[in-house]
Parts: C-alpha cells; sequence; structure tokens
C-alpha cells in the first residue's frame, strides 16, 4: 500500500531483549508496535524512511555481547536491532535527498589431498579448526587476510588456534580487516560490479525472509546454516 505523507501508520521494531552468552535465540527478541507521523518535522533537516529491505548479518551477534571488541558499538538492551539495509526517502528536509529517492544505510576438515601444493592466499571467515588446518596447509610467504571468524562468535571462550608457529615457519603474512575502513571505496565497488551484475556476468544468491516478524528467525539461522545465500529480510518491495 502506498504511504502518504502526513499519515499516521503503524511502526514495527525488533527489540534487544539482554546481553546473553551462546548461540542466539529467537527470544533473545521481540516485536514492539507503535505508530510514527510519516512527516519530517518543519525546519527539520531531518530524512524520513520507509525500509524496504534489511540485512542480516553475523556481526550483530557480537553487537549482542556486553563487552565488544574496540571500535564497535553494542545494542542497547531494550533497543531496536539496527544494520544495513535499503529504504525509500518518504519525507526530507534535507537538501540531497528527495521523496522516493532509495538509499544504502547503513567446517570442513581442509588437509593435502585438497591442496597437494599448498595453500598461497587464504581468506579467513570461520576461525578455530578450520584456521589451524589451513596454517598447516599454507604455503611459504602465503597470505591470510582475516575478515570474520564465525565459528567463534557463539564461544564463552574463544577456542585457541594450535598453529600459530607456522606463521614464522612459513613467513606468513596474516593482516585483519575492516570494511568500515574501506567505505570510501564503496561508490567505486558499485560503479565496477553492478555492470557486471546488470549483465550476468556476476550472479548472487539471496535468502529473502519475509516480515519483521521473520528477522530473528532469520538472525539465528546464520548460525545454524539454515540461509543459502546472503540473508535478507523483505519489509516491503516498494
Ligand atoms: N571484516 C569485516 O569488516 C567483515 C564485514 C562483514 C562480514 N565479515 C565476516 O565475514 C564472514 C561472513 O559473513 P557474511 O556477512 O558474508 O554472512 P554469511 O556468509 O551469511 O555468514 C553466515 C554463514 O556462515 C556459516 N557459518 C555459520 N557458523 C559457522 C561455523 N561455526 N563454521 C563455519 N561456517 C559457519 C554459515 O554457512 P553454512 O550455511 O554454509 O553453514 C552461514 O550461512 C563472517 O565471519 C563475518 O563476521 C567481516
Amino acid at each position: 500500500m502506498a504511504s502518504v505523507v502526513g499519515e499516521e501508520v503503524s511502526n514495527k521494531q525488533v527489540i534487544f531483549k539482554d546481553y546473553f552468552t551462546g548461540f542466539p535465540k529467537e527470544s533473545d527478541m521481540y516485536l514492539t508496535t507503535s505508530t510514527i507521523k510519516l512527516k519530517v518535522p518543519e525546519g527539520s533537516n531531518g530524512v524520513l524512511l520507509k525500509n524496504l529491505y534489511l540485512s542480516c548479518d553475523p556481526v550483530m551477534r557480537i553487537l549482542m555481547q556486553r563487552v565488544v571488541p574496540k571500535g564497535f558499538s553494542n545494542y542497547t538492551p531494550g533497543s531496536p536491532i539496527n544494520g544495513y539495509g535499503v529504504a525509500k526517502v518518504l519525507d526530507s528536509g534535507h537538501p540531497d535527498f528527495k521523496a522516493g529517492d532509495l538509499v544504502l544505510y547503513d567446517g570442513v576438515t581442509i588437509n593435502s589431498l585438497y591442496f597437494p601444493e599448498g595453500i598461497d592466499i587464504y581468506f579467513e571467515n570461520v576461525g578455530g579448526e578450520t584456521l589451524d588446518a589451513v596454517l598447516l596447509n599454507m604455503r611459504d610467504h602465503g597470505r591470510i587476510a582475516v575478515c570474520g571468524m564465525i565459528s567463534q562468535y557463539n564461544l564463552d571462550q574463544p577456542e585457541g588456534v594450535k598453529n600459530l608457529m607456522c606463521l614464522v615457519y612459513k613467513c606468513i603474512h596474516m593482516t585483519g580487516f575492516t570494511v568500515r575502513d574501506y567505505y570510501h571505496l564503496y561508490p567505486k565497488f558499485l560503479d565496477t560490479v553492478l555492470p557486471y551484475i546488470k549483465e550476468g556476468k556476476i550472479a548472487y544468491v539471496e535468502d529473502i525472509a519475509e516480515g519483521l516478524e521473520s528477522g530473528p528467525a532469520a538472525l539465528v539461522g546464520l548460525f545454524s546454516g539454515r540461509n543459502i545465500g546472503k540473508q535478507v529480510v523483505v519489509i516491503a518491495r516498494e
């Protein structure tokens, strides 16, 4: 249904209950419904958005911890869970945005059988036993880019990594990075990748959960192998 500026409509939110340890459960979140007036206050330079698609990301689990790594801001119990998404501008007092604009906001055993010549470059997303197996199979002067360690996010105590001496023996270069240091390159990324998607040269897979009510289950599912492809929650298609 089309949203009309000035109308009062219901506004659903997924609320974070409280910090916890272990695997996330749907009951760690709850849904509330309030009302919101679809109008930016007179004289304000604010922007009123209607969420269309929301992203479910493993990092959201990290933000549900009482203590978070430097540079992260954890969720506040009793407040909505926030994340990335695509939204439509409904009303705007900001010169850069107008109504109708779309905006983007903010296991395995690996062994030498599979890598007979060793691994040159490893993009780390899992951690734990996988990283240990990879270290043993890295080549001399190999490189490891550390993006994430999803196998560790639900553990009270992180697993130890046993084979770190391989960094020394094999002169391996291992460096972590976070996406926030590279946001300035995002427009360039879109310029490069969007044409390839349009030409069908890059395909992507999405796992779409319908409605904000399905958000908690979609987030919990990231850690139990339920999603196939990027987990997205669709709130509205227009
Ligand atoms: N450095 C950064 O700035 C940055 C930014 C974004 C994401 N990341 C990291 O990138 C990684 C992937 O995240 P994503 O956003 O692309 O989401 P994603 O691919 O949807 O990640 C979730 C997937 O991880 C797999 N998984 C869950 N628990 C696992 C475990 N214990 N062992 C092995 N695999 C497991 C599941 O795959 P299956 O269904 O196949 O089991 C699940 O579908 C995560 O480690 C995340 O923290 C880092």
